[in-house]
């Protein structure tokens, strides 16, 4: 048994990995950061496989293929996990930041899903999970083009889902709130540790929960009773003041300046 797991070196990726370990799979783990992923391989025995690689680049996702054609790996369950935001002005980011974050968080899961989703589908079996997140549901101003790039992965998510269903293959949206890794230091750098929210989970809470609702053929996963009681709630709200209070919010955070 064989999957594929991106983001693999920290955080929810690497719990996933761990987990999907422990059921047994032999786990191809990408991510940039190699020392983290050979650390991996050794805490789970071999069973995930080390294979860095820079996904927001051109040609990674042929290059995650022919890593596992090579060795004649079918991939049963893909994850689609790595992926970066950057708080701020959206006026201030870069054009090749912003497009490294759209390579990675939109074109590189949308093309491995296209890539492993053509192999599941011909065998009539296969898991797909997309780690979008609770930002993918509302419009984030000063996070802007990281929301835009998740409510991408849901969208993709739950098309696919339809798509892919009648061939035995199932596709999950995992759309967590807050979790506690590494993210928001990396996407934010005046992050406070006193900013941590009181709801915040724990990776292996995050990881679970998701496996666990794409073994089960569920179309979305939001772990936590407040994630989903906020989801519920922006259903009804109109758009216009969602992202005017999350505005506020940010701007109360003096993430504008
Ligand atoms: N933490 C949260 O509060 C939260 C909430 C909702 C959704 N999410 C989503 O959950 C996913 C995992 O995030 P996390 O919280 O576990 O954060 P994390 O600890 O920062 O993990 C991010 C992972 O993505 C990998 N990655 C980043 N850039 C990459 C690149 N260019 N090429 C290959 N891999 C790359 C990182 O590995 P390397 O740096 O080694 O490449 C790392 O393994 C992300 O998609 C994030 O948007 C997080």
């Amino acid at each position: 048994m064989h999957a594929l797991v991106t983001g693999a070196s920290s955080g929810i990726g690497r719990e996933i990995a761990r987990q999907l370990s422990q059921k047994g799979y032999t786990v191809v783990c990408c991510a940039r950061t190699e020392e983290a992923l050979s650390a991996l391989s050794e805490q789970t025995e071999g069973l995930c496989l080390p294979f860095a690689v820079d996904l927001a680049e051109q040609g990674a996702s042929e290059a995650v293929q022919a890593f596992c054609l090579e060795r004649g790996f079918c991939i049963e369950v893909l994850v689609n996990c790595a992926g970066f935001g950057a708080v701020g002005h959206h006026v201030r980011h870069t054009a090749g930041s912003l497009a490294q974050m759209c390579r990675l968080n939109v074109n590189t899961p949308s093309e491995l899903c296209s890539i492993f989703g053509k192999g599941m589908r011909d065998r009539g079996r296969g898991f797909i999970l997309n780690v979008s997140s609770v930002a993918g549901f509302m419009p984030i101003p000063y996070f802007a083009n990281y929301s835009a790039s998740k409510a991408f992965l849901c969208s993709l998510s739950d098309s696919l889902h339809e798509e892919l269903r009648p061939y035995g293959v199932y596709v999950c949206c995992l759309s967590p709130g807050p979790v506690r890794t590494q993210f928001h230091v990396r996407s934010n750098p005046n992050y406070a540790d006193d900013e941590k929210s009181l709801f915040s989970l724990s990776a292996e809470e995050v990881a679970e929960a998701g496996l666990r609702g794409l073994f089960e053929g569920r179309r979305l996963v939001v772990p936590g009773f407040a994630n989903r009681c906020i989801i519920w709630l922006e259903r009804f709200l109109p758009r216009p003041l969602v992202s005017r209070f999350l505005a506020l919010k940010s701007e109360g955070r003096k993430l504008t300046d």
